[in-house]
């Protein structure tokens, strides 16, 4: 029986209530919850423009198409992350080139980027993994130079932070999760944020079906409209429903990001004295939001990585591998010429994430500690 999860989401009373609120208005679509939603987005990240869908998946895949991304294309992206990221290039109809990470913050390092850049090359695809920023000057510096557009996968990144700039106001794109693992829910969710109208108003059109008129605004026109189809549209549409729990989701966040923030802290300090563990790094340029707390195991563990996770469950405590590696899996495997990331190889085998969620105990905490260090003495 599983005593300790590797994530919880924390929703209360407030999403409860605000869901039976659009229920009962009959209105359970996208409509005005989710163009409320994005205001808060906008606001909130510092960016001109959100666009709501219904998943961070979709976000990506409606990026990648509004800046013409597509046949024939290249996207920089690190493998060292959820499956997601690749597969909407792919969707999109472009090759994902996967580069690799430092060994340090296992996000994409910018000096493996240039290597990879071809003529074929339109984007650079970093990912913020769980929560922590990369280096985006560096990145930005490369993308300027090669003339590349820079869409972020900040899946896990809402309310992080590099060199004080919010993560959703650097890049020309950037897309966020509300999976329930996510800093803040809404079940399935996603958004797209920008300061380009023209890819905001491309985005908006095609995640509803590439309809020139939204269903909100033909119902409440005071006459007949009939809507035109310009785009090879998608349903990528966020409910009403979901954004009502976005909104109150959203009141919460900080709250959430300062008890990660604090739980993080105490696994480093009570866990970073371990010869065998390494806690995560975090540069002088971020504020992490700790959606995930990653542990490394060093090569002299007394311990591998998967045998760890098996004692952890057999106490009822769960967690994950730390992040996947794309190019391994077998579809990757048998579908693309393979490639040699030693730094994402290292790390697929010996990270592993903790269990942290905003209701965590402290009790709760002292009991995986307990039973890792002993496990790893
Ligand atoms: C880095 C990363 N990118 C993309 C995704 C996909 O997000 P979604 O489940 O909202 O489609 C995830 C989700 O786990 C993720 O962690």
């Amino acid at each position: 029986m599983i005593k300790i999860p590797v994530a919880k989401p924390f929703l209360g009373e407030e999403e409860a209530e605000a869901v039976r609120e659009v229920l009962l208005s009959g209105w359970v679509t996208q409509g005005k919850k989710v163009e409320e939603f994005e205001g808060i987005i906008c606001q909130y990240v510092g960016a001109k423009y959100a666009v709501a869908t219904s998943s961070c998946t979709t976000a990506l895949h409606l990026s990648l198409l509004s800046l013409g991304i597509g046949a024939g294309d290249e996207v920089i992206l690190p493998s060292y992350t959820f499956i997601a990221t690749a597969n909407a290039v792919l969707h999109a109809g472009a090759r994902p080139i996967f580069a690799d990470i430092d060994s340090k913050t296992y996000n994409l390092d910018p000096g493996k980027i240039e290597e990879k850049i071809t003529p074929r090359t339109k984007a650079i695809l970093p990912v913020h993994q769980v929560g922590l920023p990369c280096d985006m000057e560096e990145i930005i510096k490369i993308a300027k130079k090669h003339n590349l557009y820079v869409i972020e996968d900040a899946a896990c990144a809402l309310g992080s932070k590099y060199k004080d700039k919010m993560i959703g106001s650097i890049g020309d794109v950037t897309c966020f999760s509300f999976h329930p693992r996510k800093p803040i829910t809404t079940g399935e969710g996603g958004v797209i944020t920008t300061d380009l109208p023209d890819i905001a108003e491309k985005c908006r059109v095609m995640r509803s079906h590439g309809a020139s008129v939204s269903d909100l605004e033909r119902h409440v026109a005071s006459r007949i409209v009939f809507e035109k189809y310009t785009e090879l549209g998608y349903n990528y549409r966020l409910t009403d429903i979901q954004a009502a729990v976005g909104i109150q989701q959203m009141k919460k966040l900080e709250k959430f990001i300062e008890k990660r923030r604090y739980l993080s802290e105490r696994y480093t300090r009570l866990l970073g004295k371990n010869e065998f563990l390494i806690p995560p790094h975090v540069p002088s340029y971020a504020f992490h939001n700790f959606q995930s707390y990653i542990l490394r195991l060093k090569e002299n563990a007394p311990i591998s990585r998967d045998e760890l996770m098996g004692k952890l469950l057999d106490k009822g405590i769960a967690t994950r591998r730390g992040v996947m590696a794309i190019h391994l899996e077998p579809y990757y495997v048998e579908n693309f010429a393979s490639v040699s990331l030693p730094e994402t190889e290292k790390a697929l085998n010996t990270t592993i994430i903790l269990p942290l969620y905003t209701q965590m105990t402290q009790e709760e905490q002292d009991y995986v500690i307990e039973n890792i260090s002993r496990i790893c003495a």
